[in-house]
């Protein structure tokens, strides 16, 4: 039986509209939304309209870099045993949601694209676009956006209380240092209700988001039903977020990669949840580098999520010469793509500017 024929069955105890039913105490009043500045509505793009996906990825850009600060100030505060300021983090998912809602593709084809180093705090912003998308996927009343966004941008803020060390350490973990890895979902519970977070949603999340369907997770081994549905979508978003993005121990999987490795993991998501995260994304996501059938190495401008139809991509190398080629922008209607190729094994130098250059040059 394939993924998706077990992921049915499974899936069959609810249906899609009767989301409460499967989510135990997870619904409360929505956080508030607050009045804020116009110097702030500005900054976080609050009142723009859609446009281009050139437009709204610099816009999304600066939404990521204020998200970016935000929680790492959010985390320091925590690490320097001082009261997480909640309010800072409002406008941050507001903005976050707006972008989205805008462009459902913009925002996380910035913050897929993350080094290494800046895991831990863009990590935090990544799930936070992924929750917000796959909220408007699952049709989830749009009340709840601020808090899911809210509770993908804190899932894991417990981790402000684990030695950095152990975060980034390059091999496995022992026992004891897995066990207390595994606390950050308690301590971030504790952290989020000290801070004065109300939402049951956010608390929710930030402690059960590592509980598997099949009752193998942490840390109170529940299982299906008694998982939240914002659990499980914090499950899905942080699993693939985790997965596609480059560690100090770890290179990055591919999209494509990681939603297949995922829709074959029986037992750890919620099948429904997962489909509809699939149905998010695209199969050559901004920014991937691929092969064509004509022998060229591209990069992808477009998604192909909400039409269908193929991407376009920036030819720049030929792949049987290595010769560069002048970028120049094609549809991949006219030239297939045959598949990912991993940036390291062209030896592309700077790879993360060019590649920004060439999006700027023919994202037009
Ligand atoms: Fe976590």
């Amino acid at each position: 039986m394939g993924a998706d024929a077990k992921g049915s069955e499974l899936a069959g105890a609810y249906q899609p509209d009767d989301w409460r039913g499967a989510a135990p105490a997870v619904v409360s009043r929505p956080t508030k939304r607050l009045r804020r500045p116009a110097v702030v509505q500005e900054q976080f793009h609050l009142r723009s309209r859609p446009a281009s996906l050139l437009k709204e990825r610099e816009r999304a850009l600066q939404v990521v870099d204020a998200a970016r600060q935000a929680v790492t100030t959010a985390f320091e505060d925590i690490r320097l045993g001082r009261r997480m300021n909640l309010e800072a983090l409002e406008p941050v998912v507001a903005g976050i949601a707006a972008s989205v809602a805008r462009n459902p593709v913009a925002l996380p084809s910035i913050t897929r694209l993350k080094e290494a180093h800046e895991y831990t705090y863009l990590h935090s912003v990544a799930v936070c676009g992924l929750m917000v998308a796959l909220a408007r996927e699952l049709g989830l009343p749009a009340e709840q956006t601020l808090d899911v966004g809210l509770a993908g941008l804190l899932h894991d803020v417990g981790k402000a209380r684990v030695p950095v060390e152990l975060l980034d350490k390059p091999g496995p973990l022992d026992l004891n240092e897995y066990a207390l890895v595994q606390q950050h979902t308690v301590r971030g519970r504790e952290l989020l209700e000290d801070a004065g977070v109300t939402s049951e949603i956010a608390l929710d999340v930030c402690l059960h988001h590592h509980e598997r369907m099949d009752g193998k997770g942490y840390p109170s081994r529940l299982a299906r039903p008694d998982i939240g549905v914002h659990a499980r979508m914090a499950a899905v978003c942080d699993v693939y977020d985790a997965v596609t993005s480059a560690r100090v121990y770890k290179p990055s999987w591919s999209p494509g990669q990681a939603l297949e490795w995922m829709m074959g993991s029986i037992g750890h998501f919620d099948p429904h949840v997962l489909s509809a995260f699939r149905r998010t994304m695209s199969a050559f996501p901004i920014g991937t580098l691929v092969r064509l059938e004509s022998q060229r190495l591209a990069i992808v401008v477009t998604e192909e999520v909400s039409n269908g139809s193929p991407p376009d991509v920036c030819v720049f190398l030929c792949a049987q010469s290595s010769r560069a080629l002048a970028p120049r922008r094609i549809s991949t209607a006219r030239d297939a793509i045959l598949g990912i190729e991993a940036p390291d094994r062209w030896h592309l130098e700077d790879w993360n500017a060019r590649r920004d250059a060439m999006l700027a040059t023919c994202a037009v």
